[in-house]
């Protein structure tokens, strides 16, 4: 085994398993988005005169045939690659020789994760407010749909004022734009340019131009000084993961009121055979798994989030390779994420209720009717309130 620090090949197979684990796996995903870095950072070093015009074209072409066949699954990372960084640079090398290893000077596999990922996370903070805007649209399209249907609206699991599904399902719809809107300011702490912080502590002696990467790269800001750059990484994440969870939240929220509003006892709605399952022992039932398991989820992302917090949590300053375990719950919340808004909107659509089973309390009224006594009488609310409180005991 050789690898791009151990050119003696002495490592302990076993060290390597324990070492980078999944990672190979989880790097999968980056590949495209470190090639991207990496030939901005190619571009970076052209500018500064130190990468030559034939090996900065070798590069370019290298590396975006090695992310176009990665993406068509021709190569994939081998564990014995160590994490994608490496396979990148490993084909790289077979494939153009010796001007491969010109491209990592002035940098780091410490700074170039941290690019990497947040050149994917703006991606996914897109793709995932793209996904709850068509849920936010879902639940509209349901109180369209369902215009004419009147529901109780409960308080202590109590009828306490009439409600209607327009209303229902438009404060979910409300609540999931605005969750979106929170998914958007995760982007402020991941739209800072890590590289040229190298491992950590920068480039002496380099004429690195950070700026250029930057501008290249379209993030809004420099990080700096360099040593603050590992010291942020978990906290876009965990950013992230809290919007995510608070998302996630909301719609077990509403997952949880169509299981009560589906039971035999409230009958308030049905949900189309092609979203229930059936049962292996009970041939009457038909479950509403997906709506139990939307709900569930929101679980799993807030485990999601407690991880990346505790990992960041008492480090020291500089890169430790605790931070590498960043990536299995970040891609593990972002994927349920992504999975769960896009089942929504078919699931929503699934949904009919049943006006003729929805029985609005006659007291249900209680609180407009002292309303109005106000408005007419001009008496104090309270004096209402009793008045109103009286006649129902009649
Ligand atoms: N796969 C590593 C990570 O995600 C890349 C950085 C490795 N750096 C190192 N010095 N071993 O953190």
């Amino acid at each position: 085994m050789s690898f791009l620090w151990n050119k003696d090949a002495t490592l302990d197979a076993r060290v390597l398993n324990y070492t980078a684990a999944e990672d190979y796996a989880l790097d999968a995903r980056l590949v495209g988005y470190d090639v991207t870095a990496s030939i901005a950072h190619a571009e970076m070093l052209h500018g500064a005169n130190l990468l030559e015009d034939a090996d900065l074209a070798a590069v370019r072409a290298g590396l975006s045939a090695l992310a176009d066949e990665h993406s068509r699954g021709q190569w994939r990372i081998e564990l014995a690659d160590e994490d994608g960084h490496t396979a990148l640079e490993k084909r790289l090398t077979q494939r153009i020789g010796a001007g491969a290893g010109r491209i990592h000077l002035g940098r780091s596999r410490n700074d170039q994760v941290l690019a990497a990922l947040r050149l994917y996370l703006r991606d996914v903070i897109e793709e995932l407010r793209a996904r709850a805007a068509a849920v936010a649209a879902a639940l509209d399209e349901l109180g369209r749909r369902e215009a004419a249907t009147l529901l109780p609206g409960y308080t202590h699991m109590q009828q306490a004022m009439p409600s209607s599904v327009v209303l229902w399902a438009g404060g979910f719809a409300a609540q999931v734009r605005d969750d979106a809107e929170g998914l958007g300011l995760a982007h402020r702490r991941l739209a800072q340019n890590p590289l040229g912080s190298a491992a950590g502590y920068g480039t002496p002696g380099l004429p690195i131009d950070r700026e250029a990467t930057r501008s290249r790269l379209g993030f809004a800001t420099t990080q700096a000084p360099v040593t603050a750059v590992q010291l942020s990484r978990g906290k876009g994440e965990a950013h992230l993961l809290f919007e995510i969870t608070l998302l996630l939240q909301g719609l077990g929220r509403f997952a949880t009121d169509v299981l009560l509003f589906y039971t035999q006892e409230f009958g308030f709605l049905s949900i189309a055979d092609a979203f229930t399952t059936g049962s292996s022992i009970m041939p009457q039932k038909r479950n509403p798994d997906v709506f139990e398991l939307i709900r569930g989820r929101s679980v799993t992302a807030q485990a999601c989030l407690d991880e990346v917090l505790g990992l960041c949590a008492k480090l020291p300053s500089g890169y430790q390779r605790d931070l590498q375990l960043l990536k299995a719950p970040l891609f593990r919340g972002i994927d349920l994420a992504l999975q769960t808004l896009a089942i929504l909107p078919p699931a929503i659509g699934s949904i009919k209720f049943h006006p003729e089973r929805i029985r609005l309390d006659s007291s249900i009224h209680a609180a407009e009717e002292a309303n109005r006594l106000v408005v007419a009488e001009g008496i104090p609310f309270r004096e209402a309130y009793r008045r109103v409180q009286e006649k129902l005991k009649r």
